[in-house]
């Protein structure tokens, strides 16, 4: 059998060096570079949001597809369009926005269950004594329809005022701050693999609101509340990316708490200029750097592919030119910043830092005789920092036969436990485990491939497993 570690990655990192050398810029990626393959060779991932009118522009997911590996819903998920009246409910949008990601090995931010914005006029105007029921009805559903299909939640989205006072909204107003943990249990209840974050905005750096949210968090832990993590939306404003941004995720993440980027962009006052477009480049090296160096930071997510798709001149009127990528999906000095950032290159000079990159991560090629009448190949790829890992597994029908509901059998190596997984379900956690597809992706044709992974802890030992097993034969 043949087996392959982190030769996926390290390939489509030197591809950038290449690209970049013969000087063609591509930002959809043809070759299948991005940087979501500079972000997970770091550990992390990283996003964009998706609104389901993004679906039908194929440049757009062109480049949505090469460049990122986790998706938000721009607004498919929020309430207005989830449960427009009392009891019906809406999943089409983002079903849809669910379904372009499990086809782009893409995983998704459920973004969000409980907001004061976007919220159907029908839950304001219900009596104060049936607003929790409502809540707790609309996360039942909305995470259950959801179940198994997202990484995380935003359970509570935007719960402070500036000055650290819990904002006053329909939940607030009937519960009181209580509502913050009853709709995270209802939320654990529903999915219990799901992330649970609060997230909102002005909370990056050091300030009122985020010592509001830091008490918070603090004390829902220390309550035993389900909550996985926080999100920073960082809505910034170019040249004002918080001093402080590090250290605020540092004392999220001390409490035992994953942090995010949940919603980048960095407006300009237009027309944008190429000092603006300059300071904008140090300021996504800045913010990507800081994820980087927390350990708990899981990845940074865009809000939005291009400046074209940014809700930003809509909201701000006169700024814009938020995102990394021009009106023509051309990517713009913040780009080329951010893939510096993740380790990746943009200059001919600079291609041994990307060849170095590579050689962070361990390859192994291992060839072994393959098994006679075997009818499946495996690839995995392993990206492992201090404590986690996240592998990357592609099944391969070489068989005659479709395959209709796949098991995929493996030993983990010692003391790696499994924390989550997409596009499969996997128990036990450790040791002799079974993969089996989910709802979607159980049929594989013959000649066609299915790809899942997962994240574990490990305790020093990164080793992708050895051999696989499908539907009880081992493949080569
Ligand atoms: C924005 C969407 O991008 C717009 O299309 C919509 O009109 C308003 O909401 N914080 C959030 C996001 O958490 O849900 C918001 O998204 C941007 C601010």
């Amino acid at each position: 059998m043949s087996r392959t570690s982190n030769v996926l990655a390290a390939t489509a990192v030197l591809a950038v060096g290449g690209l970049l050398l013969a000087g063609v810029t591509d930002p959809a990626g043809a070759a299948g570079t991005g940087l979501k393959t500079l972000a997970e060779a770091k550990g992390i991932y990283f996003g964009t949001a998706l609104t389901q009118s993004n679906l039908s522009n194929g440049t757009l997911t062109a480049v949505a597809g090469a460049q990122f590996d986790m998706v938000t819903p721009g607004n498919e998920m929020k309430w207005d369009t989830t449960e427009p009246s009392n009891g019906s409910y809406n999943f089409g949008p983002g079903d849809q926005i669910v379904s372009f990601a499990q086809s782009h090995g893409m995983r998704v931010r459920g973004h969000n269950l409980v907001w004061h914005s976007q919220l159907p006029g029908w839950v304001s105007s219900l009596p104060s004594n049936q607003v929790q029921g409502a809540m707790e009805a609309h996360i039942t559903t909305e995470a259950t329809h959801y179940k198994g299909k997202v990484y995380a939640w935003d359970v509570v989205n935007e719960p402070f005022n500036e000055d650290g006072s819990l904002r006053a909204d329909a939940f607030s107003n009937a519960m009181g701050s209580g509502y913050l943990a009853d709709a995270l249990r209802t939320a654990h209840a529903a999915d219990p693999n799901a992330k649970l974050y609060l997230n909102d905005y002005n909370i990056e750096g050091q300030n009122a609101k985020s010592d509001a949210m830091y008490r918070l968090v603090s004390q829902l832990k220390s309550q035993g509340v389900p909550i996985d993590g926080v999100g920073l939306e960082s809505h910034f404003i170019v040249g004002q990316v918080p001093s402080s941004m590090r250290a605020n995720m540092q004392r999220f993440t001390a409490l035992g708490l994953d942090v995010a980027v949940t919603e980048l962009d960095d407006r300009i006052q237009l027309p944008a200029n190429s000092g603006t477009l300059a300071q904008q480049a140090t300021d996504y090296a800045a913010v990507v750097n800081n994820c980087l160096a927390v350990s708990r930071c899981v990845g940074v997510s865009q809000w939005g592919v291009g400046d074209a798709d940014s809700w930003i001149p809509g909201t701000f009127p006169g700024q814009g030119a938020a995102t990394m990528y021009d009106n023509n999906y051309q990517p713009k000095p913040a780009y080329d910043a951010t893939s510096t950032a993740l380790g990746g290159s943009t200059t001919t000079t600079t291609t041994t830092t990307t060849t170095t990159t590579t050689t962070t991560t361990t390859t192994t090629t291992t060839t072994t005789s393959p098994p006679p009448n075997s009818t499946c190949t495996v690839t995995d790829s392993v990206n492992a920092w201090n404590t986690g890992l996240t592998e990357s597994v592609t099944v391969t029908n070489t068989g005659t036969a479709a395959i209709n509901g796949w098991s995929l059998a493996f030993t983990l190596a010692g003391g790696q436990t499994v924390t989550s997984a997409w596009n499969a379900t996997i128990s036990p956690a450790g040791g002799q485990v079974t993969a089996k597809n989910v709802g979607y992706n159980g049929s594989v044709a013959p000649g066609a491939s299915v790809s899942f992974g997962f994240q574990a802890t490990h305790t020093g030992n990164t080793s992708a497993p050895g051999d696989f097993t499908l539907n009880g034969t081992r493949c080569a």
